[in-house]
């Protein structure tokens, strides 16, 4: 079927064919980046057979899949080799721990190494004969212990410590720190490194540095760089991350850790994990970062998962997809959030660049981009609202919140406004990245950034929702967008990455050569310019016969 066919993608990562998840392990290792993945051998739903995919890559954008690096087949994840991460010892070796899901379906954490370090592809694994090396503590449900985090050395005792995700049987979220010094015997630290009341299970927990200031803020840190034996090195503020079990979501907060006191506290108590800040505001989850030494970046990936049902799923014969892999820094801007930008690689796919720049547009009007083909662009857009017409604006607009907003046809005085993609001619199809500037009580200007999906696919059996949120915008910054578009996915950075959304969409008319381009701005009183409008076809990254 040519329509399910077409939803498959170009450039962001996917296997051949069946069910993944998390992403799992990711690590640099002698000149290839590593992607292990949660994966269903057996068909394209999620099962308890659950084996780690595996695929590498010389620029995180063109991969190579290779045979399933582990699989159930031992007591102790029989029901499932499921999430995990790596660590780089100092002398270059690597530690793989994961959550296996036992004969009982008991959640224990696991070890594996490489069976042949030498090989750079890594293509074989080991499981430690004395598995598994860490059974839930007494205080811990034992199906609420998963999802090791990447390890870091602790100067001031040498040794390692490594998170986890739980919750208590109030239902808070919590973070529990073990501490290792071969990763065979581990030592339960007193105390949670972080609770927070009535967010659930906290899944895929990911803890680590960024720099605030001068040099440090531009690049990314080894978690173990950021401590001395003294404590957390200056300039470093730690960012918490945990997937809500509850209503799926990957939540961040910034913080401090006092290593000493295996505590960690948010900047801000009202953006605590699980209450505040969103990696992505659509379609986003079980994501995991790690750290690049190639190109001393931080590098997040994301699993995107499926909006259309199971059924649809089953009959393309795959689910799932990865983000493209994100550099993630602080913003040294707002001070409040991170930046989430795709790795500078994925700018080597642009071909076709056609340069719109400077085109207006009134309001209450649509305009057709007019481009070759428009199913894989990187498209980015700055956008400037009629001064004018903001500051005649006499009348207050409160409350505008994207979900409850009735979308891109929904008006007020300066907004919505931005692009229809992956949108037929009659329009009848499009998927909505756009803003909607409101004018509060005190004249001051709210921005919210959303992505619409109500209208993305004429199938009704799809999740079609509006996302986004309000986002940050400095004095003298224009409104910014860059939408990777790759078929069945519109993932989109606003602001420079202050806010990211990412929705799977599945047309039915606005496919192949029916897919178009429009902006639109569907504000009731201001016109807007698009002073910046650069829309680059993307090639493929040949995912399945690279090398
Ligand atoms: C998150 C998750 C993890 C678990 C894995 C199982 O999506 O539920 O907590 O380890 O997936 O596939």
């Amino acid at each position: 079927n040519a329509m399910l066919q077409w939803q498959r993608t170009g450039f962001h990562f996917q296997p051949q064919k069946n069910w993944m998840n998390d992403p799992n392990g990711p690590v640099y290792y002698k000149g290839w980046y590593h992607l292990f993945y949660q994966y269903n051998p057996d068909g394209a739903i999620w099962g308890n057979k659950i084996a780690w995919g595996h695929a590498v890559s010389r620029d995180l954008v063109h991969w190579r899949h290779l045979p399933l690096a582990m699989v159930p087949d031992q007591w102790y994840d029989i029901n499932g080799v499921w999430t995990g991460s790596a660590t780089t010892l100092p002398d270059g070796r690597l530690a793989m721990l994961y959550t296996g899901s036992t004969n009982e379906s008991v959640q224990v954490q696991c070890l594996a190494v490489p069976s042949d370090p030498a090989d750079p592809l890594l293509t074989n694994w080991t499981k430690y004969e004395g598995n598994p090396v860490l059974l839930p503590p007494p205080a811990i449900g034992p199906k609420d212990f998963r999802d090791p985090t990447t390890a870091w050395f602790d100067p001031s005792d040498r040794t390692w410590r490594i998170v986890i995700g739980s919750k208590d049987p109030h239902h808070a979220g919590i973070a529990v720190v073990y501490r290792t010094k071969d990763f065979v015997h581990f030592d339960l630290l007193p105390g949670l490194l972080h609770r927070v009341e009535r967010t659930g299970m906290w899944e895929c927990i990911d803890f680590y540095p960024v720099g605030t200031r001068g040099k440090g803020a531009g690049n990314g840190i080894d978690m173990s760089d950021a401590i001395s034996e003294n404590g957390v090195v200056g300039d470093v503020v730690h960012v918490m991350k945990a997937s809500m079990d509850d209503d799926r979501h990957d939540y961040y907060a910034l913080g401090h850790y006092d290593a000493a006191a295996n505590a960690w506290t948010p900047l801000d108590p009202e953006k605590d994990v699980g209450i505040g800040l969103r990696y992505d505001w659509g379609k986003f989850y079980a994501s995991k970062t790690f750290y690049d030494p190639a190109k001393r970046r931080r590098v997040l990936w994301g699993w995107v998962g499926e909006t259309d049902s199971e059924r649809a799923d089953v009959a393309k014969g795959w689910a799932s997809l990865q983000s493209i892999p994100r550099t993630v820094l602080f913003d040294t801007k707002t001070g409040t959030n991170l930046l989430q930008w795709p790795v500078e690689e994925v700018d080597t796919l642009r071909t076709n660049s056609t340069d719109l720049s400077g085109i207006t547009i009134d309001h209450g009007s649509v305009f057709p981009l007019n481009l070759h083909r428009a199913t894989q662009l990187d498209i980015v857009a700055e956008f400037e609202v009629d001064r004018h017409a903001v500051m005649a604006l006499n009348e207050a607009d409160v409350g505008y919140n994207c979900s409850t907003s009735g979308g891109a046809a929904s008006r007020g005085a300066l907004g919505p406004f931005g692009l229809l993609v992956l949108a037929d001619k009659h329009l009848r199809e499009q998927t909505a990245v756009y803003f909607y500037v409101a004018k509060g009580l005190d004249g001051g200007l709210t921005t919210h950034f959303c992505q619409d999906e109500s209208r993305s696919s004429s199938a009704n059996d799809i999740v079609k929702r509006v996302v986004g949120s309000a986002l940050p915008v400095l004095d003298g910054e224009t409104l910014a967008l860059r939408v990777l578009v790759d078929h069945s996915i519109v993932e989109t950075f606003a602001q420079g990455g202050r806010s990211t959304a990412t929705s799977r969409v599945y047309p039915t008319e606005a496919i192949y050569a029916n897919a178009g381009v429009y902006l639109f701005n569907n504000a009731t009183a201001a016109r807007v310019t698009a002073k910046t409008l650069v829309v680059h076809e993307m090639d493929s990254s040949y995912n399945h016969d690279y090398l």
